[in-house]
């Protein structure tokens, strides 16, 4: 592993708004943060977390939990959430695939699945984010009428997961091939993530709007 990014991963353990698997600290950090009043969100596989860090910064009184496996993506977005006292933001490293282990039941309100790797390969197919294995996982922790929103830039991704929601019998509440009309009327998809700002150029991004 290069050098800066030992250090960074040396760094996270210190993180006061950071739990890891390995630390074995995910569920006492995350008993501690959350408050059943307020309006908990995730962004799962959030990189350097840019969702979650915009949100938390416009919406104070909801929490936002940013979730990845990468522990040097997660540096930079909990650093960056000290620095802005953004009291209101968790970052948790482990595999989404244990979110049920950890999060209540039905208390999520949205999720945001911020251009998930789209896992090309027939044998991975499974582990994308929108396959049913997930959906059911995400299922159990959000509230009734819960929200999901998935942005992506990969068209393959786009249409299995309009496909797999609807078989799930999930509600599709929106979806564009093309997100330009739709961030007029939505702000918030104006955020542009660190994957996003590579590879926008020439790019459609395609977004669903989902609940389950
Ligand atoms: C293409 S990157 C996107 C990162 C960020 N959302 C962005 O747009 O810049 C996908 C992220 O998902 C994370 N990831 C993929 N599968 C995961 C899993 N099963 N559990 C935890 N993190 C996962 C990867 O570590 C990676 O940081």
């Amino acid at each position: 592993m290069a050098r800066k990014k030992l250090i960074k991963f040396a760094d996270l353990d210190e993180l006061s708004n950071v739990g890891q698997v390995s630390l074995n600290n995910v569920q006492e950090k995350l008993d501690a943060f959350i408050d059943p009043e307020k309006c908990l969100i995730l962004e799962l596989g959030c990189g350097k977390g840019e969702y979650s860090l915009a949100l938390a910064a416009e919406f104070p009184q909801s929490q936002f939990i940013g979730i990845d496996i990468q522990g040097e993506r997660l540096w930079h977005g909990a650093t960056e959430a000290l620095e802005n006292n953004l009291n209101n933001v968790l970052f948790l490293r482990f595999q989404i695939e244990h979110i049920a282990d950890y999060l209540p039941e039905h208390s999520v309100s949205e999720i945001w699945l911020s251009f998930p790797d789209p896992q090309l390969k027939k044998k991975n197919i499974k582990k994308r984010l929108t396959s049913p294995r997930f959906l059911n996982l995400y299922k159990k922790i959000l509230k009734p009428n819960g929200l999901v929103h998935l942005k992506t830039d990969d068209q393959i991704l786009f249409d299995y997961s309009l496909e797999t929601i609807t078989e799930q019998a999930g509600t599709i509440i929106e979806s564009h091939s093309g997100i330009k009309q739709a961030m007029k009327d939505n702000p918030t998809l104006n955020i542009q993530t660190t994957y996003e700002k590579k590879e926008i150029a020439g790019t459609i991004i395609y977004y669903i709007k989902f609940q389950l």
